[in-house]
């Protein structure tokens, strides 16, 4: 059984995805060739803003969101700890102080009853993550940042897909930024990420930054980067997204069923009401984790552990907030445990993976 499973969608899909890639090969505009431009047309549409900015990943997106936002040294970026390390390794880059915040403890995502007080006068961004798949509440965030005047960032890398009281993830903050990494819910075959906006100066200044700081060629603005999306990527996500939307339904499906089999004998990830989730990771809580996992893989069940650190106990991050400072983020970073899960997972695999988890606790 696979964790997630990369080698169906392919050949499920072969001939588009192959298709696409084959139509680079021949015209060979390897570098913001035209399929570039029809994903983010594609993309913008999805999710329902004015621009998408495709990039190079995840990572590099956020750090794009932040330059264009004018954040810099001596400035603060609000964001949690129980998170892959990109959404906070890319403050120190620019050269802010990343403040964290505790999560929630239903669904690992920023508690906005702690937000507030975690805004100072130098606070120059607000990045909350949609954790696992599921977005924090953006409305109460959204409100709370208006009040201070401070712009929202969405680091939407694992919720692509997810919506919102009817609004997708990635559009509903002054800037989204998603990531195309394989195992994401709509990956690419490499590398890639996203950013998203409706905000027409936002949208220049980060479609500039991400090609070298310049608005036409030899003409250099700004201090940019090369953060571009290759060409054969964009043609991969052109074939696969016509299937996104069904993707996205059969992930809703098996994350439900799994947390009706399962939550009579863990903490299942609820749905918090208002959104629906993509299950990028489906995470159980259970106090003996390890041992879960160690008999887990004795019946042959892949399973990973999300994060298995807060970002506050890594080295690089000594110092940010003492131990005990985020206590739901530390207490989860011991008791989660992500179980397979993609949209190919097959009901007698789910089963098996039930039965075990039943049979460990
Ligand atoms: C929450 C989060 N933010 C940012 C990223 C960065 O994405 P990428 O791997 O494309 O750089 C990831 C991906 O692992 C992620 O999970």
């Amino acid at each position: 059984m696979q964790f997630i499973d990369l080698k169906t969608p392919h050949q499920k899909y072969k001939a588009e995805i192959e298709g696409r890639m084959n139509a680079v090969l021949e015209h060979g505009a390897f570098i913001m060739g035209p399929e570039v431009a029809e994903v983010e047309k594609q993309l913008a549409s999805y999710v329902g803003v004015k621009h998408c900015i495709t990039t190079s990943s995840g990572t590099h997106s956020l750090e794009i969101a932040l330059r264009a936002l004018g954040v810099g040294p001596g400035d603060e970026v609000v964001t949690v700890a129980f998170t892959w390390i990109s959404s906070a390794e890319v403050v120190p880059l620019v050269g802010a102080k990343p403040v964290f915040v505790d999560v929630d403890p239903v669904a690992f995502n920023l508690d906005v009853s702690k937000l507030e007080a975690a805004i100072t006068p130098r606070t120059k961004a607000i990045m909350p993550v949609s954790l696992f798949g599921q977005m924090p509440d953006y409305a109460a965030i959204n409100a709370i940042g208006a009040k201070h005047g401070i712009p929202v960032i969405e680091d939407g890398a694992q919720s692509f897909g997810a919506t919102q009281n009817g609004q997708k993830s990635c559009g509903v903050t002054l800037i989204g930024s998603t990531s195309f990494f394989p195992a994401k819910p709509l990956g690419c075959y490499g590398d890639g990420g996203a950013l998203f906006t409706s905000d027409d100066a936002l949208a220049g200044k980060m479609r500039a930054i991400r090609t070298h700081g310049g608005e036409k060629r030899h003409h250099h603005t700004m201090v940019g980067t090369n953060g571009r999306f290759d060409t054969l990527q964009a043609a991969v996500l052109l074939g696969k997204l016509p299937h996104f939307a069904w993707e996205v339904a059969e992930r809703n499906r098996i994350g439900a069923r799994y947390s009706e089999l399962l939550r009579d004998v863990c903490t299942v990830p609820e749905v918090v009401p208002g959104n629906t989730h993509v299950y990028a990771q489906y995470t159980i809580r259970a106090k003996e984790r390890d041992a879960l996992g160690a008999k887990l893989k004795e019946a042959g069940i892949p399973t990973a552990v999300y994060y298995p650190k807060c970002l506050h106990e890594q080295p690089v991050f000594a110092g940010t907030s003492a131990w005990g400072d985020l206590p739901v983020s530390e207490q989860a970073s011991r008791e989660v445990i992500s179980l397979p899960m993609h949209p190919y997972l097959s009901e007698a695999d789910q089963d098996k993976v039930v039965s075990a988890v039943k049979a460990a606790l």
